[in-house]
């Protein structure tokens, strides 16, 4: 095996990536290295950081044969040529650019730690999504001493989604990888297209230049995240006119030039990037002077909360103006389903707001009670947890459907309704449940961009 690749950052991104290419690549001898231990201690465990379906089988098939990880990030970066690099890329929290701009500190603490320890010729890999024109900010930093070593670096964002990652690694709709026009540029992209190549085929790997390649990755977020911004638009105006949103997304989607995929409306999106790489986006606009640019994009965020906002006035109207002292149960908390992933969940949003209300909130989870745990400790408010849903629900006034977990559909209804308080009431905030079915069983249902059944008077 003389072939070696590293990876910095044992993230969603680093873990699953990195051992992908293990698999695909025996070959390749694969370091993923990462400041934290306990992470690493993870990933080295029968306890991986991270749900992910598939994953424990990939990492098990490679772990120990050529998939590495360990907390020695200098020996590594001495040990290998070709860096790929997946640390955070949060939004920044102080100074200028303070809730919006991308907080570039891992990133650049990434840069030096190389430049110290490299010993020999690297190609760094941007995997991060990060700023246009970061890589020239990596370039001047890696290349500010004159140490006979060169860096070439390249632009390769990542496009999985989180609960599909493996089979997204496996069958991507493309891979792009920027870099410099010139012959060491195309040199270090044929590096690690050869890597890709070995189970993408030719066509879906798309070469471009550094800049667009970077670009691409915060458009595409903020494509993806706009057409449900959009569709959740439309969602208010159905429960307004009584049309039915699941049934115009359908008849739009099927003009092949709009699509049908991300056009579920819901009580809003979440994950860790979407709302960071718009903002970012919008950041880098106002830097550059194109406010009108800046006010558009800024508006699919803008309207993200929207959405959740009216779904808690929703809850609120529906529940005779007053959630004090009710008890509501949260089906569900990650950001979307099979994932332990919260990260911006619109749960934390509603659960925050209805604890506002002075609500008791109940939250069940298959796989993402510890994250819950974690975003609500500095939530002033009653919460429970519980992981079994009928005991979730047991007592309650309402459910809300946060996440659209396969579980939530096949539940059985009848019996949650006899152990709730009536009247009793379901939120769906993610369109899952047979809303028939569950008014007839008693409930008062209030689904996402349709109109609701209850079983007052109007
Ligand atoms: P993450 O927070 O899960 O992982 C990042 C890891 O980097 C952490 O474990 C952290 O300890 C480590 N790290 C930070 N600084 C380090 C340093 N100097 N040396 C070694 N390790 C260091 O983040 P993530 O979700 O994997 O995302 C990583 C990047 O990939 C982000 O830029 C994100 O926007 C992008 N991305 C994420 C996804 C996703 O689904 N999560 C998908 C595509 C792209
Ligand atoms: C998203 C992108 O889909 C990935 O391509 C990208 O690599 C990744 O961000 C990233 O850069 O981190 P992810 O956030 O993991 O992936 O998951 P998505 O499937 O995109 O869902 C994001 C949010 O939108 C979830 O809360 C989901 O429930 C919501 N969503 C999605 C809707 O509300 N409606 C839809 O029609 C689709």
């Amino acid at each position: 095996m003389n072939k070696t690749i590293l990876c910095i950052g044992a993230g969603y991104v680093g873990g699953p990536t990195m051992a992908m290419i293990a698999s695909k690549c025996p070959d390749y001898r694969i370091t993923v290295v990462d400041i934290n231990p306990q992470r690493i201690a993870a990933w080295n465990s029968d306890d991986l950081p991270i749900y992910e379906p598939g994953l424990d089988d990939l990492v098990r098939e490679t772990r120990g044969k050529n998939l590495f990880f360990s907390t020695d990030v200098e020996g590594a970066i001495r040990d290998n040529d070709i860096i790929f690099v997946s640390v955070n890329t949060p939004t920044k929290t102080f100074g200028a650019g303070a809730g919006m701009a991308a907080d570039l500190q891992y990133w650049e603490k990434t840069a030096r730690q190389i430049l110290e320890n490299a010993q020999s010729s690297k190609i760094v890999i941007e995997k991060s999504t990060l700023p246009v024109r970061t890589a020239l900010a990596m370039e001047r930093i890696l290349n500010s001493q004159a140490n006979g070593i060169s860096f070439d670096v390249l632009s390769n964002p990542e496009f999985l989604a989180e609960g599909s990652a493996i089979w997204d690694m496996e069958n991507p709709d493309r891979v792009l990888i920027g870099s410099r026009e010139t012959d060491r540029g195309r040199q270090a992209r044929n590096a690690i297209l050869e890597i890709y190549a070995r189970w993408i085929p030719r066509e879906r790997i798309l070469t471009t230049n550094i800049w667009s390649s970077e670009l691409s990755k915060l458009v595409a977020n903020a494509f993806l995240a706009q057409r449900i911004s959009s569709i959740n638009t439309i969602s208010a105006l159905c429960e307004k006119t009584e049309a039915d949103v699941a049934e115009v997304a359908r008849a739009v989607g099927m003009d092949s030039r709009i699509g049908a995929k991300f056009l579920n409306a819901s009580v809003g999106f979440g994950g860790s990037c979407f709302k960071k790489d718009i903002l970012n986006l919008v950041y880098l606009c106002r830097f550059y002077g194109l406010e009108e640019v800046a006010d558009y994009w800024e508006r699919v965020v803008g309207i993200n909360v929207y959405q959740q906002e009216r779904f808690i006035m929703s809850m609120l109207t529906a529940m005779f103006n007053t959630l004090a002292g009710k008890r509501i149960c949260l089906l569900g908390f990650a950001f979307k389903a099979n994932t332990g992933d919260t990260r911006e969940s619109p749960a934390i949003f509603i659960a925050r707001r209805l604890a506002e209300e002075h609500a008791e909130v109940v939250i069940s989870d298959p796989k993402a009670l510890g994250n819950a745990r974690l975003d609500l400790a500095k939530i002033d408010g009653v919460f429970h947890y519980r992981e079994d849903p009928y005991e979730a629900a047991k007592g309650c006034h309402a459910l809300a459907v946060m996440t659209e977990w396969d579980l939530y559909r096949s539940l059985d209804y009848e019996k949650i309704y006899e152990q709730m308080d009536k009247p009793a009431f379901i939120f769906d905030g993610r369109n899952i449940l047979d809303h028939k079915r569950c008014f007839e069983i008693g409930f008062n249902v209030y689904p996402i961009g349709k109109p609701p059944l209850t079983h007052f008077e109007v």
